[in-house]
C-alpha cells in the first residue's frame, strides 16, 4: 500500500498482515519503541476526532517517532482559503506520512493524488474510515471470530462511514452481514450492489428491527445517527432515539453477543450494559492505538502487503 483511502483497497491478505502485526505488537511493544525516531506523522483533522487523532499521536510516540499537527481548522491557514491540495502539498515537507479527516467524500482519495508520502484516511464525509475497520475487525478477532461470522450493524448506514467501511472488509470472510435501520437511513443502493459485486454469494440482509435478528448474531455493531451530516434537521428528528440497545434486548441476544461500537456513542446503548461482558466498545477503541501502529509500521517500513494501489 502506497495510502490507504477506502477499505475496498484492502485484500484478506492485507487485513490479515495488520491484524497479525497488531497482535505482536500488542503482545511486546518495546520491541518497537525505538524503530521510527526520525519519523514525523502529519496529523490534518478538519473535522472534530477524539480516538482516531489521539490514537495516532499515541501510535506514532510509542513508534519512537513524533507528530506534527496542523490543529483545527480555525487556527490554520484553511481560514485564509488555503485549498487541501495546498495544505497537503505543503506538509507533506514537514512528515514522512500524513493522516486526513476531512468533511468531503472522496477527499482522501483526492489529496493521495498531490503527495508522494504515505496518506491514510481517518474519514471523508459519509465515505469511508479504513483504520477504524482494521481496529473493528482485530475487535471482532479478539472477542469472536473472523470465521464463520453473523453481524448485525444497525443505526445510520446512510452516513455512517465506519459501516460501509466495514462493510466492504467483511466481503473478504464471507460474513452474513445483517443491516438494521430505519428506511431513510437504509446503506446506499451503490455500496450494496458493491459488496454483491465484491462477495459472490453475499450474505447481505436489511431490516428494520432488531429483535427479527438479535439472537442469530454473533456481533452487534451499533452506530450513532449521524447528525452533523443530515442536510435537514427535521428530518434527523425523525429518527434520532431509534434503534437504542438496553438491557432487555440482551435476554434474547447470545451469551456470547460481542456489543461494538465506534464511538462516540450520545444515546445508542444503555450505560448499564457497559458493565456486561458483551461490551467490547471501549477495548475496541484502546485497540485503536496497536492497530495503527501496525499501519504505521507497514505503510512506512513499505512493507505494507499485495495491494499496489
Ligand atoms: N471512532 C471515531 O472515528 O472516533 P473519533 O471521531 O473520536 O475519531
Amino acid at each position: 500500500l502506497d495510502h490507504l483511502v477506502t477499505s475496498k483497497q484492502l485484500t484478506r491478505t492485507d487485513i490479515e498482515t495488520v491484524l497479525d502485526r497488531a497482535a505482536e505488537i500488542d503482545a511486546d511493544p518495546s520491541s518497537v519503541a525505538d524503530r521510527y525516531t526520525d519519523t514525523v506523522l502529519g496529523l490534518l483533522f478538519f473535522e472534530p476526532s477524539t480516538r482516531t487523532k489521539m490514537s495516532f499521536d499515541t501510535a506514532m510516540k510509542r513508534l519512537g517517532g513524533d507528530i506534527v499537527d496542523m490543529g483545527s481548522v480555525e487556527s490554520s491557514s484553511v481560514k485564509k482559503g488555503e485549498t487541501l491540495a495546498d495544505t497537503v502539498r505543503v506538509i507533506e515537507g514537514y512528515a514522512d506520512a500524513l493522516v486526513l479527516r476531512h468533511p468531503q467524500q472522496g477527499s482522501a482519495q483526492m489529496a493521495s493524488e498531490f503527495v508522494d508520502v504515505p496518506l491514510v484516511n481517518a474519514g471523508d464525509g459519509a465515505g469511508h474510515h479504513p483504520t477504524q475497520t482494521l481496529l473493528d475487525l482485530y475487535t471482532i478477532r479478539e472477542n469472536a471470530s473472523l470465521e464463520d461470522l453473523t453481524i448485525g450493524v444497525m443505526g445510520d448506514l446512510k452516513y455512517g462511514r465506519t459501516v460501509h467501511s466495514l462493510a466492504h472488509a467483511l466481503t473478504n470472510f464471507d460474513a452474513d452481514q445483517h443491516f438494521i435501520s430505519p428506511e431513510s437511513l437504509q446503506l446506499p443502493r451503490e455500496v450494496v450492489y458493491d459488496l454483491h459485486q465484491e462477495q459472490e454469494g453475499a450474505q447481505i440482509r436489511e431490516h428494520d428491527s432488531l429483535e427479527e435478528i438479535l439472537p442469530e448474531l454473533d456481533v452487534l455493531y451499533v452506530t450513532r445517527i449521524q447528525r452533523e451530516r443530515f442536510p435537514d434537521e427535521n428530518e434527523y428528528q425523525k429518527v434520532a432515539g431509534e434503534y437504542q440497545i438496553g438491557p432487555d434486548h440482551l435476554e434474547a441476544a447470545s451469551d456470547d453477543l460481542t456489543i461494538m461500537h465506534p464511538l462516540p456513542r450520545v444515546d445508542e446503548i444503555a450505560p448499564s450494559i457497559d458493565e456486561t461482558d458483551h461490551a467490547a466498545y471501549f477495548e475496541q477503541a484502546h485497540n485503536g492505538v496497536p492497530v495503527r501502529m501496525a499501519l504505521l509500521d507497514l505503510l512506512l517500513s513499505g512493507d505494507g502487503g499485495d495491494d499496489d494501489e
